[in-house]
């Protein structure tokens, strides 16, 4: 396992981290199950939404935490808030408050390594933003903030009324989905690819060192499903074996040392809920992809070059 700093004190951080969005089926020992297999590979935070499955996700995962006997120090943990399914993307003071005490409750720990915004809420207002932070920081429930889903001019609006430094951003990336890549690569050029859709986010976070989650990293839409081993994805596949043959390993792990092998300071949050495949993910560490490889994954999965 490779470790990342996203802050002085949130260091000797995973760069794999597990995401339990599909855990509100599994049973007890399935989601322990998960949890061992993740520890075993050197895996040592945890992303969640208050949302996921209702918070079903966040009480499997408390009660397999204590099932485990896994110690708290051990894991870093991060939880989104924000969303209220359906209806509107909430913000206020009192939504986030609410929000962390109900996560808090239902994973069965005392404090947040991490709390981010789900999705940018248009009528966020910085003040009472700044009011939760300072509140959860003082009463000890979350140690440090971040966003996801928001654009390079959303994270400089919010960051501008924080007494925090904002520290990580999640966004959809992997080999089926590259927007954030796509338009730096058409820059200049009047095609689809080259509408620059979010802000320079990507850009914008190397360049203040926030730390980029990326979400679904082996799924081409948020629910079609995987390309690994999906015949919609037959080039990419080819390409994905030959490179696991290369470096004796898995498509997964290729596909997940595409992501890490961009300059920005990454972490890949893995959805599988299958030991197996958290176990072969964590192999992604033991290779580096070359410039020419990069390549070569990026054209097989149907992008191009101008
Ligand atoms: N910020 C946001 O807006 C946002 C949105 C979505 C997700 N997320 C976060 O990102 C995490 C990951 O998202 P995700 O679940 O979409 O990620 P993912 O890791 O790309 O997808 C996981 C899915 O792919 C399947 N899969 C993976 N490898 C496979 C293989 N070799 N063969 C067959 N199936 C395979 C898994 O099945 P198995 O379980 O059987 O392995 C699982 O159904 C979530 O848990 C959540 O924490 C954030």
């Amino acid at each position: 396992m490779k470790y990342v700093t996203i802050s002085p004190e949130l260091n000797q951080v995973s760069n794999l981290a597990l995401g339990i969005m599909r855990w509100g089926d599994l049973t007890i020992e399935q989601a322990t199950a998960a949890l061992i297999a993740a520890q075993q590979c050197g895996i040592n935070f945890l992303d969640s939404a208050d949302i996921y499955s209702h918070g079903r996700c966040e009480e499997v995962f408390g009660q397999a935490f204590q099932m485990g006997n896994f110690q708290r120090d051990d894991w870093f943990i991060q939880s989104k808030v924000g969303i209220v399914p359906h209806k509107r993307y909430d913000f206020s003071k009192q939504h986030l408050l609410d929000s962390v005490d109900t996560i808090l409750s239902r994973m069965q720990i005392d404090y947040l390594d991490l709390l981010v915004l789900h999705r940018p809420d248009p009528l966020m207002d910085l003040t009472e933003i700044q009011t939760a932070f300072d509140i959860l920081i003082a009463n000890g429930k979350v140690h440090h903030f971040g966003v996801s889903n928001f654009n390079a001019a959303q994270i400089k609006l919010l960051q501008s009324g924080l007494h925090q430094k904002l520290v990580v951003n999640q966004l959809q990336f992997s080999l089926a989905h590259t927007a954030m890549i796509d338009f730096g690569l058409h820059t200049n050029l009047d095609d689809a690819a080259g509408i620059d859709r979010d802000d320079g986010t990507l850009e914008y976070c190397q360049q203040h060192q926030l730390t980029v989650q990326a979400w679904s990293p082996f799924q081409h839409g948020f629910s079609v499903g995987t390309f690994i081993d999906n015949p919609h994805f037959g080039n990419l596949n080819v390409v994905l074996d030959q490179l696991a043959h290369k470096y004796q390993t898995n498509k997964n792990a290729v596909a997940a040392a595409w992501i890490l092998r961009h300059p920005a300071k990454w972490q890949v949050i893995l959805g599988t809920t299958h030991p197996d495949h958290i176990i072969n993910s964590a192999q992604c560490n033991n290779f580096t992809l070359t410039r020419q490889e990069w390549y070569n994954l990026y054209l097989a999965a149907g992008h191009d070059l101008p």
